[in-house]
């Protein structure tokens, strides 16, 4: 990420409008594009905000910014004419058209923000490069002899041995399948997104837990699908029977290890779902790329319960062995796995071969099973150091259950801090936090608290900062 350096032979002031310049010259910034804020600017270039007001207020009187009251900083009508006085498409126009819905602010911060080391990720739902089997996946390259085709495409639905290989596997979810039954994805996100595309018409129903990952990324939001959050209890039924209307409908969930509340299904709760959708014919989503993290003995899946070709289950490598590897798997009814299929050749021909050759060697070994017992028992180690700390210090402020597994502690604060401001607040203390509102806008006192991507000492000091920083916003807003 760039920064100006005070080592530069011109003004901070002056490299911070050179940049912009550059920006605007590139067509990265096309006209009217929205400048970010000054605070997060100053926060991004480590220099004061006055730096900032200076830098936009002599660009503003060059007449290639302007200002909205209340509205922000844009990139000026005539800011191409006065730059280089030649034309350039309206890019902004183009972007603001397109189907595809951009990530909330708030996300795109977070997503630039983990590119920088000195910043303590307490939100990250990925694991710390020191618990991924680095030095067993480099040595299991050595081991394997790729063939010339494993550098070519790969075949429509993902490789034959590594398909056969998941049948075995996911016996132990309690899930009996053929190998023409499975699609390879890179990625569970890409399995969300082939459904999307591949099943659904504009102006279905996408029903969900009130508190839903897929808030957070908009796979189905983009193709103009409606969410509709329900709660699952007695009333489930005349609810869906209600909301859904005439309408093509689906429900998605991650009923083990919930992403981002950690939660998991008793098998009554997954009956109860599995019971009610199959009297509706309402199809279901079971996105169960954390179930092998849970601590104690698994629960069946809801896939497991699935006699009627009703549910389309989701599983991946991301969040237990390697998310670079960009490895993720869907089983269901076979026409729906030719259509995923049909459509994901059209998108990208095909997962990694490598990445596929890769998988298929862990699973096959006993490397895969005794890499996972090895890594359930650091993220316990992690989950118990993390509690311990919030027992000390967070009792008195927030309530938070203690994790069965997985990456993340939803944790509760006892007053609506967790604003953006409050976000911000913490980023520019060098911390990154995952707030609850990117999982259900209508929240300000959740933040996903992850525990398995900072080290042990950044999270102690990321804790004692977010400490410090709730008592002060707690104690701002008691003060009338
Ligand atoms: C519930 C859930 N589903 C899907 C994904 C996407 O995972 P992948 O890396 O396999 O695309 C994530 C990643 O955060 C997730 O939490």
């Amino acid at each position: 990420m760039w920064k100006p350096t005070r080592k530069a032979s011109i003004s901070i002031q002056r490299q911070i409008i050179n940049w912009i310049l550059d920006q605007i010259q590139s067509g990265d910034w096309g006209v009217g594009t929205k400048l970010p804020p000054q605070r997060q600017l100053a926060i991004q270039f480590n220099v004061n905000r006055s730096t900032i007001q200076q830098a936009l207020e002599e660009l503003k009187a060059d007449g290639i910014l302007n200002s909205k009251v209340g509205s922000g900083v844009f990139v000026a009508n005539n800011s191409w004419n006065v730059l280089a006085k030649n034309n350039q498409p309206n890019w902004q126009k183009y972007i603001e058209a397109s189907i595809h819905r951009p990530n909330y602010h708030t996300i795109q911060l977070i997503n630039e923000f983990e590119q920088d080391d000195s910043i303590i990720r307490l939100g990250t739902g990925e694991l710390s490069p020191s618990l991924l089997p680095t030095k067993q996946l480099k040595e299991s390259l050595h081991k394997l002899s790729f063939d010339g085709k494993d550098f070519g495409y790969s075949s429509p639905q993902g490789s034959t041995k590594l398909r056969h290989e998941l049948c075995n596997y996911l016996k132990k979810r309690g899930i009996t399948t053929k190998p023409e039954n499975i699609l390879i994805v890179s990625g569970a996100l890409q399995a969300l997104q082939l459904m999307a595309v591949g099943l659904f018409e504009t102006g279905s129903i996408v029903f969900q837990d009130p508190i839903s990952y897929l808030n957070s990324i908009h796979p189905f939001q983009s193709y103009g699908m409606q969410m509709k959050s329900v709660n699952r209890d007695k009333q489930l039924k005349q609810t869906l029977q209600l909301k859904k209307k005439n309408r093509q409908s689906i429900f998605y969930t991650v009923p083990t290890l919930n992403n981002p509340t950690g939660r998991v299904w008793t098998f009554q709760e997954k009956q109860h779902l599995y019971n009610t959708c199959k009297e509706l014919q309402i199809p279901i989503i079971e996105d169960d790329v954390y179930s092998e993290l849970l601590f104690q003995s698994p629960i069946p899946s809801i896939k497991s319960l699935d006699t009627a070709g009703q549910v389309l289950y989701i599983g991946s490598i991301s969040k237990t062995l390697s998310p670079g590897l960009r490895i993720g798997w869907i089983v269901g009814p076979t026409p729906v796995i030719k259509r995923l299929a049909d459509i994901k050749m059209q998108m990208d021909y095909g997962s990694s071969a490598v990445s596929q050759e890769i998988v298929t060697y862990w699973l096959t070994s006993d490397l895969y099973e005794n890499h996972l017992i090895e890594l359930r028992e650091h993220l316990r180690f992690r989950a118990k150091f993390v509690e311990n700390i919030l027992n000390q210090q967070f009792s008195s402020i927030a309530k938070w259950e203690n994790s069965s597994g997985g990456f993340y502690i939803w944790l509760r604060f006892d007053e609506p801090i967790v604003t953006k401001e409050f976000f911000l607040k913490l980023l520019k203390r060098k911390v990154l936090i995952n707030p609850g509102y990117i999982y259900d806008p209508d929240d300000s006192d959740h933040i996903r608290l992850s525990y398995s991507y900072a080290s042990l000492d950044e999270l102690k000091k990321g804790l004692q900062i977010l400490y410090e920083e709730s008592l002060t916003t707690i104690k701002n807003s008691c003060t009338p």
